[in-house]
């Protein structure tokens, strides 16, 4: 049964890249699966002059990434989808208009019946968010008595603790808690909510799922692609800013956790956020160079076509010292994981396109075979979070032959083998549950303060530190050789990929 209520989305930032991109082919994915309410309505709002045909060509018709969806369905249905976006233009001033557009909203509410129930999506640059809010709230759209309101917030959430911790203060005083929605689209892919079924749902892996049986955990996210087209925006971030303080501890938050009481948005957040907070910051330089490591990859030539250094992107600095590579090693200071280090690198111009976290298990306390391959390879299970999603398992098994030679095999499961194989996109999942007032999947406002906790000393001292150093890294390799230096004894990083032998499953993306 579809249990979404009648409602309207007004996005802001309507004609900008992420509408046309993640968010109108999600609505169109939920539309054909019958998971939009019976009575919809799409509000565009940006700067820019359009009329509600203009919108509906934009971001329907003529739209290149719904392409692809579009083309088993009939005019008809396509037609009947885009009929339920409209658009109104905010014009120069986001500041002044806001009763033209809280009567448009009153308007298409009537005339259909969308019940008063309005999520605010803001995809603006972030500097207006608050100014939204306020005026919302101005407006009385963050009234509650008939029909909810929600807000939905796009990344990044802040720029520093202290940014952060003021735009929290700033939507909290026009929306509750209860009604803010801070998306990470890493929450919304399978995989990383696959993270919580693997760990509280098998018996077989729960109990290893600490110190005594884990040597060390790894987390790799590569992208092949640069900067592309956003330059400008990436060069005041940064990738601790862009993937690690978000997406990549959202998934050490899903690792370390505590098992929660049960599935609720409530008890599960509480436990990510205890995770976040135990883990241990670093405070002086030395141990800052001993733990992270930056890099920024340099002009080079992938399959014979010449790719462009970061600093010659459109849109970056020159001399920029913004990193397109971060690794960091770090603890958790709590009785499950004590001592057990964690390595998490993300990193942009890398061989290929993958973010998987290997959990690497100790050798068994007393070796029987002797001369076996095992003794150098731990187990380890590896999960896929993209491409090929899935899990593997490496164990030891015995050679057929004389004596006891033993070597590492793979028990390989792969998402795609399923046969009711229908993963949502990350943004359909996210919306959907926005429309049905689940936030499970959306970051509370002292998880991200608690990230932010972590991540700030390690960017001052990026940015302040002495004798801190960038590291080239040609585009197309694993990243600068310095980060090996953060590794414990004779640890390697896994690049996935590089030895296809051992990794059967693997597939390498061009
Ligand atoms: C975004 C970052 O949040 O995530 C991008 O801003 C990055 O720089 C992207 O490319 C990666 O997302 P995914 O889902 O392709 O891993």
């Amino acid at each position: 049964m579809n249990k979404t209520a009648n409602q309207m989305l007004v996005i802001f930032g309507a004609s900008g890249d992420l509408t046309a991109r993640k968010l109108v082919p999600a609505l169109f994915n939920l539309y054909k699966a019958k998971q939009l309410p019976e009575n919809f309505v799409v509000l565009g709002v940006s700067r820019s002059n359009m009329t509600d045909g203009e919108f509906r060509r934009k971001v329907v018709q003529e739209s290149t990434y719904l392409k692809d969806k579009v083309k088993d369905a009939s005019s008809d249905f396509i037609n009947t989808f885009a009929d339920k976006f409209f658009y109104e233009d905010l014009g120069e001033d986001y500041n002044k208009v806001y009763n033209k557009l809280a009567t448009r909203i009153s308007d298409l509410n009537n005339k259909f019946s969308t019940g008063e129930n309005y999520i605010f999506y803001l995809s603006t640059p972030p500097s207006l968010y608050e100014v939204i809010a306020k005026n919302l709230s101005e407006q009385g759209l963050n009234n509650e008595t008939n029909g909810w309101k929600r807000i939905i917030v796009e990344k990044p959430f802040g720029y520093s603790l202290e940014t952060a911790k003021k735009l929290n203060i700033g939507l909290q005083t026009y929306f509750n808690e209860s009604q803010i929605y801070r998306i990470d689209h890493y929450l919304g892919k399978e995989t990383v909510q696959n993270l919580l079924v693997t760990r509280f749902s098998n018996s077989i892996f729960e109990p290893l799922w600490n110190r005594n049986y884990i040597h060390h955990i790894e987390i790799t996210n590569a992208e092949s692609v640069g900067v592309e087209k956003r330059g400008g925006y990436y060069d005041k971030s940064g990738a601790l800013r862009d993937m690690f303080q978000n997406h990549l501890l959202q998934i050490v938050s899903l690792i370390v956790m505590e098992p929660p009481i049960d599935a609720s948005a409530q008890e599960i957040r509480n436990e990510k956020v205890k995770a976040l907070k135990s883990l241990r910051i670093m405070r002086d330089e030395e141990t800052l160079y001993n733990n992270t490591v930056r890099g920024q990859y340099l002009a080079s030539v992938i399959d014979g076509k010449k790719v462009k250094g970061y600093r010659e992107e459109e849109g970056v600095d020159p001399n920029s010292k913004t990193e397109t590579y971060a690794a960091i090693k770090f603890f958790v200071d709590n009785w499950r994981w004590k001592d057990v280090p964690f390595y998490v690198r993300t990193a942009k111009r890398m061989p290929t396109k993958v973010t998987e976290v290997v959990i690497h298990f100790k050798s068994p306390h007393h070796q029987v075979f002797k001369n076996s391959d095992m003794n150098n390879k731990d187990n380890q299970l590896i999960i896929r979070i993209q491409p090929d999603e899935g899990i593997l398992i490496k164990f030891g098994v015995k050679v057929p032959g004389q004596g006891f030679t033993v070597e590492r095999a793979n028990l390989d499961f792969y998402y795609s083998n399923l046969a009711d194989n229908n993963v949502m996109d990350a943004y359909e999942r996210l919306l959907l549950d926005a429309m049905q007032g689940d936030a499970t999947l959306y970051a509370r406002a002292d998880e991200v303060e608690a990230a932010w906790e972590f991540v700030d000393p390690i960017l001052d001292y990026w940015k302040n530190g002495s004798d801190v150093n960038i590291y080239g890294y040609s585009s197309g390799v694993w990243g600068p050789t310095n980060s090996d230096r953060l590794l414990e004894g004779d640890l390697k990083w896994r690049n996935p990929g590089e030895n296809l032998a051992d990794d059967p499953g693997f597939c390498v993306i061009k």
